[in-house]
């Protein structure tokens, strides 16, 4: 069985990620420190996986365990999602995302380097587009960084160009997410933040379950039909299978592939509202506040390349992504009790 070492594999994404990796056939080690993750995920991922899960606690920064865990196994790729991705927290510890971003990347690819596959997918953002001059957004348009956090997807996303451009033996995915939101719909695994959410749909789940009194619309002034922004929310498990697709084309072609991944709709906070209000039966009280510090009007891409490349498209849709979102509050509220 071909084996795939996913750094950040009992995260939001990750998780998912390894739940269609086995579905697909792969076997599948999660390489994770559980900064941002708890270890009972593990046993319910395990539960909607058909193969056994192998986990190794640890830190991608610490070269020694990369050593031995290439060794211990042959890996055909790595997916690599570790690394701290709070865009607030970044303008405020900037050190340590550096070093864990790109420092922890640096040691990841100096191992596999010397002792694992030359074939990874890295999790990279729409935000190193900046603030787009249009939209739909193309891969090719220019890029900007305005926190840190951005910075080190940009930084890393050059890495990886240079490594390819030293050695074209090596096999590498940059894929740009755009707003990955829902859950698995057992409500076995989904996006649990600690502390108050920063992003809008763990936000609207949270009031929706009366854990938080309204929620704060920022900004009701941008340039878009209803004034709130508007971006490319993409269901997690849309977002999975793009990564199941790139390892895939990778296995083929030993390329450097940058790629959108989004469903190529832009909606506002106000339809998302609306949307989760119908999925719950509930009224989510809302507040207009002002504009949120480095936010932009409108973000959407244009997947047309992904689709091209990869055979790859999102199939499921705003009702999906509110549904799946509010059982894994719910079950996630009932686990709690
Ligand atoms: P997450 O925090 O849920 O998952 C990241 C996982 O990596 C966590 O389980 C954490 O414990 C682990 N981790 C962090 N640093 C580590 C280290 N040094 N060594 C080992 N494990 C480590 O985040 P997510 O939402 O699943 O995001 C996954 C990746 O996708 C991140 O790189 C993130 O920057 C990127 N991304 C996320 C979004 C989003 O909106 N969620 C958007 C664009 C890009
Ligand atoms: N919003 C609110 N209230 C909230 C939270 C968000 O009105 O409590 C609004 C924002 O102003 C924005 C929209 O909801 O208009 C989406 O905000 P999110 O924080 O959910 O998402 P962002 O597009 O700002 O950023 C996210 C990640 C970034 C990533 C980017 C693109 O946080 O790290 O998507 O993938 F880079």
């Amino acid at each position: 069985m071909n084996q795939i070492l996913v750094t950040g594999g009992a995260g939001y994404i990750g998780s998912h990620t390894c739940v269609v990796l086995a579905e697909a056939g792969y076997g599948v080690t999660i390489l994770d420190n559980l900064c941002n993750s708890r270890a009972e995920v593990l046993a319910r991922l395990q539960m909607l996986c058909p193969t056994k899960l192998e986990f190794i606690k640890g830190d991608i920064r610490d070269p020694v365990l990369l050593e031995q865990v290439f060794k211990a196994r042959q890996y055909q790729a790595v997916i690599h999602f570790a690394g701290l991705k709070a865009v607030g927290e970044s303008t405020v510890q900037p050190l340590a995302y550096y070093e864990n971003n790109v420092c922890g990347t640096l040691a990841l690819l100096k191992a596999m380097q010397h002792h694992g596959p030359k074939s990874i997918v890295f999790s990279s953002s729409a935000t190193v587009y900046g603030d787009p001059h249009a939209v739909p957004i193309k891969e090719d348009f220019p890029t900007s960084a305005t926190n840190p956090y951005g910075r080190t997807k940009l930084m890393i996303e050059e890495i990886l160009a240079d490594l390819h451009r030293a050695d074209t033996g090596w096999s590498i995915a940059r894929l740009r997410y755009f707003n990955p939101v829902g859950a698995h719909e057992s409500g076995l695994i989904g996006e649990d933040p600690l502390g108050v959410p920063n992003n809008l749909m763990p936000y609207v789940a949270q009031v929706a379950a009366q854990r938080r009194p309204y929620l704060n619309v920022w900004g009701n002034d941008y340039d878009t039909p209803d004034g709130t922004g508007i971006r490319d929310y993409i269901h997690v498990l849309d977002l999975a299978k793009g990564h199941l697709s790139a390892l895939r084309y990778l296995e083929q072609h030993s390329e450097l592939i940058t790629l959108n991944l989004g469903t190529g709709r832009g909606y506002s906070v106000l339809e998302m509202v609306a949307e989760f209000e119908r999925a719950c039966g509930l009224k989510i009280p809302c507040r207009m506040g002002p504009r949120r510090k480095g936010d932009i009007a409108q973000c959407f891409a244009d997947p047309t390349r992904s689709w091209e490349l990869l055979n790859w498209r999102a199939t499921r849709g705003l009702a999906q992504m509110c549904k799946d979102a509010w059982h894994w509050q719910c079950s996630e509220k009932l686990r709690n009790e």
